[in-house]
């Protein structure tokens, strides 16, 4: 094991770094007030659920996107376009198709200017060090998506950045090619042969994170893009996933993530109580359809009401990520509450899952309506306009003040999926109009 200096150079550094994307209605938050520093000899990860804005800081570091205010420096300059410092691996590869594997690894060399003698023997020690040897003339289309991946690595390690940058690099493998190359990947880092100072990694996967950095920097997604909360690993390298400090810091991540720890609820009593006045601008809806969410209520109510997120992802196949969603659904409309990892049904959400379809619909037409904004905004102004359509448009637009045109079409969905489930409503897709469903089940809510 090789102990790194956690003490290293600063390599690079925010300051009050916030970054907005142009829409609809002006600026929408992404990133804001990100103080963060990468270090020689670290392994930084930046975890957060999908659209938390990883990808967005990871760009901003890289200097491929402009900070919209605050500064990145690299070695205590500020950057003014692509920092030179780093190179990246991205999810999806992004090789050159009509390249072969050596030709697409030494196109960073081209582009800084080496000469064709120095950059042939540049990229083939790169693609010796990652276990592409014999692969040289090969096409992209001629590799496995682990392969591809590994050109991926190749072509960013070959120009010797102090800090690479990786994508989700290992999200579009299979499992096991994952797992592999993750190995693969430390292990060569933790020789001392990585010919980089330091790694950023972004991930949604709680386990990566713990496994492969020393720091963890959660990004919350509600308020957008601030850091929630910084945890640093230091297990020892090589990890031991069996090792109890190892499953302890997943639990205090998940937790974390989940964001839940402090206002527990007593399950199946206290019903859950809104503190803050929640709008459709504070409360953006998750994206779980009610078939995903009931079914995971089900399976709890089957498990006894309670059970432990792990197991019941790990019996499902699934990482704990996956089911964030529908668990942050059933949260937020009252049917279940987390301690730890264990999530338990309310009374509420023990009726809920216990019901016939009837009695169900009335149950979550009376939770949309008490705690999910969105819904409670398109239900009451349905109602003011008896008998008349609204179109999508109305709502996407109010939508648009505060968030981006991906997420306001999420949540619209959300929205139309429970409100038609819960009978509050009906949506028609040709010309994009609500209706108010006058004779449903959620009528009488
Ligand atoms: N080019 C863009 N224009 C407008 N909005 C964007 C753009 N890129 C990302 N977003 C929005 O910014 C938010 C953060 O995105 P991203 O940084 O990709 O998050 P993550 O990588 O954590 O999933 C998302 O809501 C996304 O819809
Ligand atoms: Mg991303």
């Amino acid at each position: 094991m090789t102990t790194r200096i956690t003490e290293g150079e600063l390599l690079l550094e925010t300051r009050g770094l916030t970054k907005s994307y142009a829409g609809a209605d002006g600026e929408l938050p992404v990133l804001s007030g990100i103080d963060l520093q990468v270090r020689a000899g670290e392994v930084v990860a930046l975890l957060g659920k999908s659209g938390s804005g990883k990808s967005t800081l990871l760009r901003c570091l890289a200097g491929l996107l402009p900070a919209s205010s605050g500064t990145v420096h690299y070695k205590g300059a500020p950057l003014t376009g692509a920092n030179p410092g780093t190179a990246m691996v991205f999810q999806t590869f992004a090789l050159l198709p009509w390249l072969t594997v050596q030709q697409n690894v030494e196109v960073g060399l081209e582009a800084k200017g080496v000469g064709a003698a120095a950059r042939a023997e540049a990229a083939l020690a790169a693609i010796d060090l990652i276990g592409l040897d014999g692969f040289e003339s090969a096409y992209p289309k001629e590799l496995s998506g682990g392969m591809r991946q590994r050109v991926g690595f190749a072509r960013a390690l070959v120009v010797e950045p102090d800090v690479l940058m990786m994508d989700e690099p290992f999200s579009a493998l299979d499992v096991l090619t994952a797992e592999n190359l993750r190995g693969e990947l430390m292990e060569l880092w933790e020789s001392g042969q990585f010919p980089t100072r330091a790694i950023v990694l972004v991930t949604h996967n709680i386990e990566e994170a713990v496994l492969m950095a020393d720091r963890i920097v959660i990004l919350g997604s509600r308020p957008y893009g601030t850091v929630r909360e910084v945890f640093e690993v230091g297990l020892d390298r090589p990890r031991d996933r069996d090792a109890p400090a190892f499953e302890d810091l997943i639990d205090r991540v998940y937790r974390t993530m989940t964001g839940r720890q402090k206002e527990t609820r007593t399950p199946g009593r206290a019903e859950p109580v809104a503190l803050e006045r929640r709008t459709p601008a504070t409360t953006p809806l998750p994206r779980a359809g009610v078939d995903s969410l009931s079914g995971l209520a089900e399976m709890i109510l089957h498990q006894g009401g309670r059970c432990d997120l792990a197991d019941l992802a790990d019996d499902l196949g699934l990482a704990v990520d996956d089911l964030l969603p529908q668990v942050d659904a059933l949260d937020l409309l009252g049917f279940s509450g987390l301690e730890g990892d264990e999530l338990s049904l309310t009374d509420t959400g023990t009726a809920f899952a216990g019901a016939d379809v009837q009695e169900s619909k009335r149950i979550f037409a009376a939770a949309v309506l008490a705690h999910a904004p969105l819904v409670q905004l398109i239900t009451r102004s349905l109602r003011q306009t008896p008998g008349r359509p609204l179109r999508a448009g109305f709502f996407r637009d109010l939508l648009a003040h505060h968030f981006t045109s991906e997420q306001v079409a999420a949540q619209l969905e959300t929205a139309t999926d429970w409100g038609r489930y819960a009978e509050l409503y009906s949506y028609a897709a040709e010309p994009q109009e609500y209706r108010l469903d006058e004779g449903g089940a959620g009528g009488l809510v």
